[in-house]
């Protein structure tokens, strides 16, 4: 079976990440027997450096002809000033909108030997495995109205019962599969949007008996993921809230650059680290690479209906961390001599990892 898969490296460690992605995902094709057809695009600042806008229509016209789009990250200082539709980031929220992926899933799991990485204890951190769903195409970041003048700014945060219906669905449903427990995050208490969030959830839970829901107001959840993380299975919660609760993840797994995503639900699955362009590291070959080829475990399972290939790069990620490499971002406290452990390049880390997906046994 021949799959054609977009590959939008993007700006920052965008490039260096996805290319030891591409590697992965290749070697996978070998092993399980399917061609890829990978044709790069695109998107962000680079994009704008050579079409002037984010999302040019080639890249649109790629994107729209795929399978599965693989993508870097977006982002930059030289971009800053630029208004509104013209940034980076624009690139992405069009191109999520553009394919109609409006669950965001994002497993934050913690590989045991990195319990000691988090700035956390690592007794609250050893054993946490859970999964955001995010709602990815409604709520403020794409509410109207939406204004600025001199003197005053508008946003608005607004969803539809069908909007939170859709993606509740696919957290119940994720959560069926897992430990059977879903907890939904608003802010009930003083948001309309909440009251509608949690009265939807609720109404879909009639569909899903056994599954075992309950409700948290997002203050409380960001300081119940840090004081008892392992009492969560599946979080849904809304656009804004999952993009700041998601990133806390990254300081329970130790650093944001092992976060891997899926944004499903429409015509192509996206995949795509969490951690964003990083422009103070890019080019240096330090970045880790974990959230980059944990994606492409991901896009396996949910686009092209091999979990196992998911499972084989986890175990294979596992091995890395369990041998000692480490990129530079997991090093305690940043030193570079630790006995047992392997300062690592991005390349030599994803080396690593090749080798051992290749030969699990090694
Ligand atoms: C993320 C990022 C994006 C978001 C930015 C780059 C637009 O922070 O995917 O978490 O806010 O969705
Ligand atoms: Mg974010």
């Amino acid at each position: 079976m021949n799959s054609k898969i977009a590959y939008l490296p993007g700006d920052g460690v965008g490039p260096e990440v996805l290319g030891e992605a591409r590697r992965v995902l290749e070697l996978c094709g070998r092993i399980y027997n399917r061609s890829f057809d990978i044709v790069e695009g695109d998107i962000g600042g680079v994009a704008i450096d050579k079409h002037d806008s984010p999302l040019p229509p080639p890249t649109v016209d790629l994107v729209k002809s795929s399978d599965a789009v693989l993508l870097g990250a977006v982002g930059g200082p030289k971009y800053d000033s630029l208004p509104g539709p013209k940034k980076p980031e624009r690139g992405l929220l069009n191109l999520r909108e553009l394919l109609g992926n409006y669950a965001n899933l994002r497993p934050v799991y913690v590989y045991d030997a990195l319990a000691d990485s988090s700035n956390v204890r690592a007794e609250i951190v050893r054993g946490v495995d859970m999964v955001f769903v995010r709602e990815l195409l409604g709520g403020i970041y794409f509410g109207t109205p939406r204004s600025r003048d001199d003197n005053r700014a508008l946003d608005t945060e607004v969803y539809t019962v069908e909007e939170v219906r859709r993606v509740a669905r696919v957290a119940f449903s994720l959560a069926q599969s897992r430990r059977g427990k879903l907890t939904s995050v608003d802010k009930a208490n003083v948001l309309e949007s909440s009251i509608l969030w949690r009265q939807t959830v609720n109404a879909v839970a009639k569909e899903f008996p056994n599954v075992a829901l309950d409700h948290l107001y997002v203050d409380n959840c960001a300081m119940q993921l840090i004081l008892k993380p392992k009492s969560f299975d599946v979080v849904v919660t809304n656009n804004i809230f999952g993009d700041i609760l998601s990133d806390e993840g990254g300081v329970l797994v130790g650093s944001l650059g092992m976060l891997p995503s899926a944004a499903i639900g429409g015509t192509a699955g996206l995949y795509e680290p969490i951690h964003g362009s990083a422009p103070d590291i890019a080019g240096k070959s330090i970045a880790n690479p974990i959230g980059a080829i944990a994606s492409v475990g991901m896009m396996f399972e949910h686009s092209f209906g091999l979990p196992e290939v998911g499972t084989r790069i986890q175990r294979a990620i596992t091995k890395a961390i369990d041998q000692g490499y480490r990129t530079r971002d997991l090093m305690p406290q940043g030193s570079v001599n630790i006995s047992g452990l392997t300062l690592a390049t991005t390349r030599q880390m994803a080396d690593v990892i090749y080798k051992f997906v290749e030969n699990p046994d090694a």
